[in-house]
């Protein structure tokens, strides 16, 4: 038996995969982070739906899509949305990913999901991964990969805290012995920032802005904290007059824009806290808050979490990968780690 599970390891292909709201990665042993993409699908809605690109191509042709063409996203608020695309999705990923066929072995796969995806979508999604060569399969809860992959001591007898801030939701999580102790997750992260932005500009200023546009109001000038002076130009079109126009926005105003949602993420970590057993809260105050996710990056937000909660906060080196490497990471710690989800062999 053991021999087989050596043997198996060496020649099998291990992949981990983060399929995300906003993003979706891939990482092989040996090879790291082999793909990047955002998770998105062109489709034909002539009266055959048929999928055109995946991932950053399809992405190219958002905002100008002839008449027969829509990009779709396969998941939204950390939910699947449709499960046909996710599953070309995956299939896709698993290709590019191995650049070839699979070894001898098949591949061992790592799937994170947010905890929310119900078990049938679980199953359809294992389902679909085996199709695509997937001999066996482990489902990682996200927040627990995004721990591991921030080189937090998961399987430790103290207490962390990890907050994953990604497209569609934040996570919050207090991992000890391999497990997660006390957990919240809020459907609320960078596209709902990105549609306050729209919303905001629309309103104040009757200007109609695309997502795209305002990602990169959030990712320029954005910050969790009040008090910025910094001035960013936008284009987008007027909505009485229909005709193009630029304007210019102010980082308070922006920071004035995006406080609700700030504050839902931070009232999810307040909550974690809340919900957590004293010992292992006395753990975090000395251990510390750390972020991870592509939010991480938001102007401030370490210091502002840091400042409503009284906690030590730092962000994840490369915050946008912990997932997918902290999942490939647990590939590798294998079975008796105790840390998969659930393992299936096909
Ligand atoms: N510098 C930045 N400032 C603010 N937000 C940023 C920055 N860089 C990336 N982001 C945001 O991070 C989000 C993507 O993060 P990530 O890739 O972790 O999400 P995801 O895994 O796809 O989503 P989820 O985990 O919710 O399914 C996007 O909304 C993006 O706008
Ligand atoms: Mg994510």
């Amino acid at each position: 038996m053991f021999g087989m599970k050596i043997l198996r390891d060496v020649f099998s292909d291990a992949v981990a995969l983060d399929l995300g709201t906003v993003n979706t990665l891939a990482a092989i042993k040996g090879r790291g982070i082999v793909l990047r993409e955002p998770s998105a699908v062109a489709v034909s809605t002539g009266e055959e739906r048929e999928i055109v690109e995946i991932g950053s191509k399809a992405m190219l042709m958002l905002g100008r899509t002839p008449g027969q063409l829509a990009v779709n996203y396969p998941m939204r608020d950390g939910v699947i949305s449709d499960m046909e695309l996710m599953e070309a999705m995956i299939r896709y990923c698993i290709r590019e990913a191995l650049g070839r066929k699979a070894g001898p072995m098949g591949i061992r796969l790592a799937l994170c999901f947010p905890l929310c995806v119900s078990d049938i979508e679980r199953r359809a999604l294992m389902e679909a991964a085996k199709n695509a060569g997937a001999r066996e399969i482990t489902v990682l809860n996200e927040a627990l990969a995004a721990a591991i992959g921030a080189g937090l001591p998961v399987t430790a007898p103290i207490g962390h805290m990890v907050v994953d801030m990604g497209g569609g939701t934040t996570d919050a999580a207090v991992v000890v012995l391999g497990g997660i102790a006390a957990h919240k997750s809020v459907r609320v992260g960078g596209t709902h920032i990105d549609k306050a932005i729209v919303d905001f500009v629309e309103k104040e200023y009757c200007l109609s802005i695309g997502e795209r546009t305002a990602e990169q109001v959030k990712m320029t000038i954005g910050s969790a904290l009040m008090g910025g002076e910094e001035h960013m130009q936008l284009r987008g079109r007027n909505m009485e007059s229909g005709l193009p126009e630029s304007i210019v926005v102010s980082q308070g105003e922006i920071s004035y824009a995006i406080k609700n949602q700030i504050k839902e993420i931070v009232n999810a970590v307040k909550d974690t806290l809340a919900d957590t057993p004293p010992e292992l809260a006395g753990d975090i105050y000395t251990t510390g808050i750390t972020l991870t996710g592509g939010g991480a990056c938001l102007d401030g937000i370490a210091e502002l979490i840091s400042r409503e909660t009284g906690m030590g906060v730092r962000v994840a080196e490369d915050p946008e990968n912990c997932v997918v490497k902290g999942a490939l990471m647990a590939l590798d710690m294998g079975e008796d780690s105790g840390l998969c989800h659930e393992a299936v062999s096909a």
